[in-house]
């Protein structure tokens, strides 16, 4: 059997700073709310005709390609998480994989929101273990800006989500015990609406109408609190679920990088394990929410600060839209 490991990774944001007080000129709220509630402090906003959801993806995985020494010829397979894709279809992983002239290689999209990057991972860390493929680019990538109305009706979203891209090169080894160490993947359906952008769909006999438009339809719709309160649950139960499946125990843990969901969340979880900042990975406060790109925008930014190091155990975890919940156990 195949093992896989991560040997690199890369991210890329917009330019556009936008803090809160730039939304505090543009609706109804303030720094402090903002701060106090979500822990963000500013996001970035996508330059239309340069910071597709697919541009950005190729940006950061140009990056993890040069960190991992692998031209395009090298990758076997993409695989892209997104909720933003470009277009409606196709996804995101052929756009990147003719931008980067990748070759006729499989390209998977999945759609599992603030879940997709360790759906992604995992996906490819299956088809690594089985030997379909030995090297594989996976992407995570989101435009939210526009989707958001910046305005008073859409305050209570619009202030927690940001655009941006990360990337990182899964490639197989031999070596037990070391790079994934095993993925653990969930979803309740039940709460599918709770989280949820409605329209455009395929139900209605009339996918978009003016009255749609007027009604406010086409934005999505959060219920805060039921969101909160599962995912202060689900986080902790998927990340011992990974530490026991390889029988480590909470205080094995060298550093947990969870979805940067909203910093009240993760500071709920880093007390429930009684991390010290030091084994906690929060980037919150500069990009805000970036749904599947904010792992891997966090694991390369903790890479970077030396923060990641050889041996150490880290745990990738994340909770959100479906309700979908993940984790990955990493032996670095
Ligand atoms: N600025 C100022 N006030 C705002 C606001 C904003 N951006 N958004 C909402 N409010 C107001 C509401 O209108 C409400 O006013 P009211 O009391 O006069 O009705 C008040 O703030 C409280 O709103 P409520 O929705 O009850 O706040 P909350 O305490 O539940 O906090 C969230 C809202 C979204 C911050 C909170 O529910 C949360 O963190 N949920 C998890 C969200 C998340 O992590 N999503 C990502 C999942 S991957």
């Amino acid at each position: 059997m195949h093992h896989s490991k991560i040997t690199g990774l890369g991210f890329y944001v917009p330019e556009e700073v936008v803090t809160n007080a730039d939304l505090s000129r543009m609706m109804d709220t303030t720094d402090e709310w903002i701060i106090e509630r979500t822990g963000i402090k500013e996001r970035r906003f996508f330059k239309e005709g340069e910071d597709t959801v697919s541009e950005m993806g190729k940006r950061a995985a140009e990056i993890a390609m040069q960190r991992a020494g692998k031209k395009a010829a090298d990758i076997d397979m993409v695989v892209f998480a997104t909720l933003s894709p470009d277009y409606n279809f196709p996804g995101c992983g052929v756009l990147v994989q003719a931008k980067l002239g990748l070759g006729h290689i499989p390209c998977i999209d999945v759609r599992q929101q603030c879940g997709g990057f360790i759906y992604a991972l995992s996906v490819a860390d299956q088809f690594i273990k089985t030997g379909f493929a030995r090297t594989i680019l996976v992407i995570g990538s989101e435009v939210q800006s526009n989707v958001m109305e910046i305005s008073d009706r859409g305050r209570n979203m619009a202030v927690i989500f940001g655009d941006g891209a990360g990337a990182c090169i899964v490639e197989s080894h031999d070596e037990p015990g070391k790079g994934i160490l095993s993925t653990h993947l969930h979803a309740d359906g039940s709460f599918a609406t709770d989280l949820s952008l409605q329209h455009p769909g395929s139900r209605l006999k009339n996918r978009v109408t003016h009255e749609m438009i007027d009604n406010g339809d086409l934005l999505p719709t959060m219920n805060g609190k039921m969101v909160f309160a599962h995912a202060v649950k689900y986080f902790p139960e998927v990340i011992r679920e990974a530490l026991h499946a390889n029988n480590y125990e909470d205080k094995d843990l060298d550093l947990l990088i969870p979805h940067q969901a909203n910093a009240r969340i993760t500071a709920a979880v880093q007390k429930e394990f009684n991390l010290p900042d030091s084994k906690v990975v929060s980037n919150i406060h500069k990009y805000g929410n970036t749904t599947a790109a904010s792992i891997p925008i966090a694991l390369t930014e903790a890479w970077q600060d030396g923060r990641v190091k050889d041996g150490d155990l880290i745990c990738l975890a994340a909770f959100g839209s479906g309700f979908v919940w993940a984790s990955a156990l990493i032996r670095w």
